[in-house]
């Protein structure tokens, strides 16, 4: 079983096309956060996670739900991260959690893609964007290799200070820049409600038909990105930076077969 987490869609296509390969079934891990139901799942195959890298490690959404879930039938679990650059040491915490539950941590590896970070640089042309999957593409057929063969996956990248920003740093970024995100939303807004319905975690509602953030963010930059009109910014820091939302796979397949 894949199961995902995913702002923009990276995770997703990467557990996509992992469930393709490996003739698995995908499961949303959003719609568990959604939905504020606990993880209980049952397979009889390796679980394999897939999310992205906030601040040099798993989304903290993610790691809690991990930690109460319930991963039932076969022991074994691999987890993929999807960055931008690099990881810090998120897999010791994933190991972790997996360790406490009595399960086999099968190892960890990050895929780089874009990085949907959208403070730090401008995103790509969505044709750009497109084009760059291409090459990610063989590496998730090394790890699609390794877990059919039962074989660990291994960790790649190395950080620099990667103790200090998985830990401290991480504890600063999820405290003070991502809870209270400062959004704003300008006069485009059409009032289409996308930007509630695709937050994973309802911090968001519409009020005279305007959206209205709460102080529970999970960083995920979803509704900045995927909003049809870039309507929302943070602050003065995301106008005239683009938006970015990856390729559903099955689009990406059928251009490519
Ligand atoms: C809040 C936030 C923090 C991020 N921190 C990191 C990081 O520490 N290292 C990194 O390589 N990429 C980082 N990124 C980039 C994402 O991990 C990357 O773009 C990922 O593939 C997005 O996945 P998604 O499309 O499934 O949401 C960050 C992105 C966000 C939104
Ligand atoms: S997604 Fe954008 S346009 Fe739609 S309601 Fe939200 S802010 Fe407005
Ligand atoms: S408010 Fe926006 S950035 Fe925060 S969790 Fe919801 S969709 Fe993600």
């Amino acid at each position: 079983m894949i199961l995902y987490f995913t702002g923009t869609g990276n995770s997703k296509f990467v557990a996509d096309y992992l469930a393709d390969k490996l003739e698995d079934t995908t499961v949303s891990i959003n719609k568990y956060l959604k939905n504020g139901e606990d993880l209980i799942c049952n397979s009889e195959k390796p679980y394999v996670i897939v999310a992205p890298i906030y601040a040099w490690r798993f989304p903290a959404v993610v790691e809690n739900l991990l930690k109460k879930s319930q991963l039932n039938g076969c022991k074994s679990v691999y987890c993929i991260a999807t960055m931008g650059e690099n990881s810090g040491n998120a897999d010791k915490y994933l190991r972790k959690i997996f360790a406490d539950k009595g399960m086999n941590f099968t190892g960890y590896t990050g895929v780089v893609m874009q990085n949907n970070y959208l403070f730090m640089e401008k995103m790509p042309k969505a044709r750009d964007a497109f084009k760059a999957l291409n090459s990610v593409v063989p590496y998730l057929d090394k790890i699609a290799e390794a877990i059919t063969n039962d074989k660990p996956l291994k960790k790649q990248d190395k950080t620099p200070l990667a103790a200090v920003m998985s830990s401290v740093v991480n504890a600063g970024f999820n405290k003070f820049m991502v809870k209270k995100q400062s959004f704003n939303v300008d006069t485009d807004c059409i009032s289409c409600g996308k930007c509630v319905s695709g937050c994973p975690v309802n911090n968001i509602v519409m009020k005279d038909r305007k959206p209205v953030f709460s102080t529970n963010c999970a960083g995920c930059l979803a509704c900045l990105h995927h909003c049809p009109k870039q309507a929302i910014n943070v602050r003065n820091d995301t106008q005239d930076k683009g938006r970015y939302v990856c390729a559903e796979y099955k689009h990406w397949k059928t251009k490519n077969s």
